[in-house]
């Protein structure tokens, strides 16, 4: 076999994988269950042989994972709660990167909005009151100043 027809059957790692996000909405309410899918990830590679296969993963420091399902298929699933005041978005980098000599990788970042769920009553700082007390001689004008913010299941 001649090395011209070597190199012809043989699959140079030319394509860098590709990477398709799909979700129903970009907006995650804030009080979604642990686990619960919010996306799905598809990687595709033209290459064949271990140039196609493809690793797939996401930054550590969000909230959220990577669940394999399918060939190539991924879901995106939440790891721990989440908290609108705390953090109102997150930018997760989906990173795809093939089995080749040498490896090709291609990344993409998805933007996800944590949206507000009616989870913090209002606080009153200090309200004014006016207090009679027939025990006083005189009518008193107070501030009384809530030590602790009202809590609508408790009253
Ligand atoms: C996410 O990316 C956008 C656009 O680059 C940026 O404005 C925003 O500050 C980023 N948010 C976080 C939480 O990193
Ligand atoms: C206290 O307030 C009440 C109601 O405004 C009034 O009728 C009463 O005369 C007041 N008493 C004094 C001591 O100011």
């Amino acid at each position: 076999i001649s090395l011209r027809s070597l190199w012809l059957f043989t699959d140079v790692n030319d394509n860098v994988p590709t990477i398709v996000y799909k979700s129903h909405n970009n907006q995650v309410p804030e009080n979604i269950h642990i686990g619960t899918e919010v996306g799905i990830i598809n990687v595709q590679d033209r290459d064949s042989g271990s140039n196609g296969q493809i690793h797939c993963s996401i930054q550590d420091n969000v909230p959220f994972k990577l669940i394999p399902s399918l060939r190539n298929y991924y879901s995106l699933v939440t790891t721990g709660e989440l908290d609108r005041e705390l953090n109102s978005e997150y930018n997760i980098t989906i990173t795809a990167t093939d089995q080749g000599f040498p490896p090709l990788s291609s990344s993409k970042t998805i933007h996800l909005s944590v949206s507000d769920i009616n989870d913090n009553p209002p606080v009153f700082i200090e309200q004014f009151y006016t207090a009679t007390d027939s025990d006083w001689r005189q009518n008193d004008t107070g501030v009384i100043h809530a030590v602790r913010s009202f809590d609508y299941d408790t009253s």
